[in-house]
């Protein structure tokens, strides 16, 4: 099983001619509403991968709509509270290239009880993985409660804070974060991914796939590169990465087998607008592979 202690989003997205400057008004060509936020779209991409994942998150009474779309996915939501702080959003701009600026309100992700903590723990075992993103309080408590219960933590750094990195890393076995936030790390740090104490590291690349860093071998640092797509949208594909990576580690795949599916998943993501609600399964993932 995958306990993830993440965010819950409503994603309102715009197809913008470009990525606006500061000042400007841009008119919008289109807009949707996903169910999004960094932790769900993890969620659904390990449930879509064929794992078992219990969400830790809130949502207020606006939210209920994507509680239920959450639980259509394929996710346990039994432990997603309903609080008095309205439901977590993000506003999203998209440029015809799939590149996009994104930003968020954190709302009710701030405000996950941690009285939901006992519960959800109780159902998980050792050897079950943790993990959890940058989006939520109960980050660092949850980690050292999922560490001394015998789980497996990993954490993906974003929205990347280099405290935020610094104070998890103790308590982690695996570390995701892209190379725009490793270089920030190293900027505020003067650590390489080496350096951190965590026996795994993948640093995404974006189109260029990622690159393990793995104290088994030294921290040479191995690519994976990934399969070339035409981009129409990359909100979510490292969500869907980060999540694919989880359900391939928790059904016992070795990471290097792990993070080839996880790559054709976020490729494949990239070639589609939205978020949480178009992360492939497995099987498109497989067909895409085996064309
Ligand atoms: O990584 C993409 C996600 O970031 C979006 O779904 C948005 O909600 C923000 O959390």
């Amino acid at each position: 099983m995958i306990l993830n202690i993440g965010s819950i989003n409503a994603d309102f997205v715009y197809s913008v001619p470009r990525l606006p400057k500061p000042g400007e008004t841009l008119a919008a060509s289109g807009r949707a509403l996903y169910l999004g936020g960094k932790g769900a779209n993890m969620s659904v991409a390990a449930a879509r991968a064929g794992a078992h994942v219990l969400h830790l998150g809130a949502v207020g009474a606006d939210g209920r709509w994507a509680v239920e779309r959450l639980l259509e996915y394929g996710v346990d939501t039994r432990h997603v509270s309903e609080v008095a702080e309205p439901t977590a959003h993000a506003i999203i701009t998209v440029d015809p290239t799939g590149e996009n600026m994104i930003v968020i309100y954190p709302g009710a992700n701030h405000a996950i009880p941690e009285t939901g903590l006992n519960p959800a723990f109780a159902l998980a075992k050792p050897g079950d993985w943790f993990i959890t993103q940058n989006e939520t309080n109960l980050q660092e408590e949850a980690a050292i409660r999922a560490r001394s219960a015998g789980l497996r933590v990993a954490y993906a750094a974003a929205p990347f804070s280099a405290e935020a990195v610094e104070s998890m890393t103790p308590h982690l076995d695996l570390l995701v974060l892209n190379e725009v936030e490793m270089e920030q790390l190293r900027d505020a740090t003067g650590k390489q991914a080496g350096d951190l104490g965590v026996a795994q590291v993948i640093v995404t690349l974006g189109k260029r796939g990622c690159r393990l860093h793995d104290h088994a071998d030294g921290w040479k640092g191995r690519d994976f590169p990934a399969p070339p797509v035409d981009p129409v949208d990359t909100t979510g594909a490292g969500d869907t990465f980060t999540g694919y990576l989880m359900a391939g580690l928790d059904r016992g795949q070795p990471i290097a087998q792990a993070i080839g599916l996880a790559n054709q998943a976020a490729a494949l993501m990239v070639t589609r607008h939205g978020t949480a609600d178009v992360i492939p399964d497995l099987s498109e993932v497989q067909t895409m592979r085996r064309p």
